[in-house]
């Protein structure tokens, strides 16, 4: 391959799959930059959370959105709940807001040495050209318990079950939306990380970028 995202990793899958922990590990160990996407539609959830039904007004707070923002301790401690990931899927079916986001996701995928970026669509809409493709998966029962787990350790009283039915109302929207739905990539490789450890989930991960 000779392009610009020669150098690009896209690692896409559900939520709570384990693609974020993935992603980061394998910047860590090439020495490339790496974007959590979910992030992005995160901190435009979160900044349109009193707008939520209003595409055009969601479009333009995502239009507007400056990343240094994702800098600052006090906004980003805002985004890391259930609820906020409720309000990221909720905008993200705005074509207007995926447009938005498109050009700063494409920026950082053609940083050099290199660039990991996790998502939904990376390797189907912001970077079909990356190098290296992965999707991640996990039975939605096992993702429900991983998420409740990293909840409970840090602010939350939701139950396992509400948790479930959360994941369960996110992967319906995020999979079924008619704009870049989450969807693997015909040339991505197939991790189901359901029954394995995460060093084994790795292990398959940096295999694949490496052969
Ligand atoms: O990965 P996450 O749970 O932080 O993502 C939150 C929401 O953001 C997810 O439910 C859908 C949306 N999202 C998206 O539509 N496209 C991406 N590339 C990343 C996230």
């Amino acid at each position: 391959m000779n392009n610009s995202f020669t150098h690009t990793i896209a690692v896409d899958g559900p939520a709570a799959s384990g693609k974020g922990t993935i992603a980061r590990r394998l910047a860590q160990e090439l020495g490339y930059y790496h974007l959590d996407t979910g992030l992005l539609y995160r901190a435009v959830g979160w900044l349109a959370k009193d707008q939520i039904d209003d595409e055009l007004a969601c479009g333009k707070i995502a239009a507007g959105l400056d990343p240094s923002q994702l800098r600052d301790p006090g906004f980003v401690s805002n985004l890391p709940s259930e609820s906020t990931g409720e309000l990221a899927s909720r905008v993200s079916v705005y074509p207007q807001v995926r447009t938005a986001l498109l050009a700063f996701q494409r920026k950082i995928a053609i940083l050099s040495p290199g660039a990991v970026l996790d998502g939904r669509d990376i390797g189907t809409v912001v970077c079909p050209d990356a190098g290296k493709k992965l999707f991640i998966t996990a039975t939605i029962e096992i993702r429900a318990q991983r998420r409740w787990k990293q909840l409970i350790s840090s602010q939350t009283s939701l139950t396992y079950e509400q948790v479930l039915h959360s994941l369960q109302g996110r992967d319906q929207r995020d999979s079924t939306r008619s704009t870049a739905p989450l969807k693997k990539a015909a040339d991505a490789l197939l991790i189901d990380s359901s029954h394995l450890t995460i060093d084994e989930v790795y292990a398959r991960a940096i295999g694949h970028i490496r052969s």
